[in-house]
């Protein structure tokens, strides 16, 4: 496997990060998450604008340009370059001696990227997800690389034999630790609005798009833990779920138990898009 550092293309083992990275010592740094088929970007440009911004929000002297000649070279030496892949990216304000307050103007951010083959899909019979407070911060809007709420929740559902937690704020169902929510209420296809409790989903886009040009009814409106039970279908979406139904709830069944025809047809959909078909 061969990694991208700082410039630099280098095996797995070569690859190294000062301890004194900020990324590391703060959790100071932003990162993406692109999947490609066949050297494809799935909204490439929208994942350049999102971490343009948080470069921006983090005032982390770095551009996002530098990431698409990157990807294009990391599937290529990693024998992915007609595969389904992800690529990674993080970008730290960079290594300097520990202290709070930026470090020194002139220190350099550190670039680091990866790319895999995707992970395998879960079973189409749909998952289980627990509830779990959101104890995240106030600006989920940037998409850094501090995740330790969403590691925390995500292991009490692995824990819960689930597939992920829903975060919940104030009786609101958020999004899940790795991917935006959905909710088919009434026959309208909702999700939370875009704003710092929740990440600007590029799949999320995606979907509402999707949904629109099926003629299905959309509205990015927050929706309560009590009106998702209530709901015909629940789903997440994600750049690694695509859009993902949910079956169950903290123990209680959504809708009729099996993944909904909606959740469905926009994952075909988004999967067309993806594939080119
Ligand atoms: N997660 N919400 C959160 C908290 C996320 O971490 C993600 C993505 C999303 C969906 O965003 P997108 O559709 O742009 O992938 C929503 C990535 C995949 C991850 O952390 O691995």
């Amino acid at each position: 496997m061969i990694f991208y550092v700082n410039g630099e293309y280098v095996p797995r083992e070569k690859a190294a990060i000062s301890p004194e990275d900020r990324g590391f010592l703060f959790g100071d740094a932003i990162y993406e998450v692109v999947r490609f088929f066949r050297g494809r970007a799935f909204h490439l440009e929208e994942h350049l604008a999102r971490m343009q911004e948080g470069l921006a929000a983090l005032r982390i002297a770095a551009e996002a340009s530098f990431y698409p000649e990157v990807a294009q070279e990391l599937l290529r030496r990693n024998g992915l370059d007609e595969a389904d892949a992800i690529v990674y990216t993080q970008v730290s304000r960079g290594a300097a001696p520990r202290t709070h307050a930026f470090p020194p103007e002139g220190t350099r951010p550190t670039i680091f990227a990866f790319a895999r083959a995707s992970d395998p899909l879960p079973p189409p019979a749909g998952g289980r997800a627990i509830l779990a407070p959101d104890e995240r911060w106030g600006r989920c809007d940037i998409k850094t690389v501090m995740l330790l709420p969403n590691v925390l929740a995500a292991q009490r559902a692995r824990e819960a034999g689930a597939l992920d937690a829903i975060l919940v704020r104030d009786g609101i169902a958020i999004e899940g630790t790795r991917s935006n929510l959905f909710a088919v209420i009434g026959g309208v296809v909702r999700t939370a609005p875009n704003g710092p409790r929740i990440l600007p989903g590029v799949t999320r886009g995606a979907t509402l798009a999707a949904a629109r040009a099926l003629g299905l009814t959309t509205e990015e409106r927050s929706f309560t833990v009590e009106e998702m039970f209530a709901a015909s279908e629940v789903f997440f979406a994600s750049t690694t779920l695509w859009t993902y139904s949910l079956v169950e709830v903290d123990g209680r069944v959504i809708g009729d138990g099996r993944p909904g025809p909606v959740a469905v047809r926009l994952k075909e959909a988004l999967l067309g898009e993806f594939r080119g078909s």
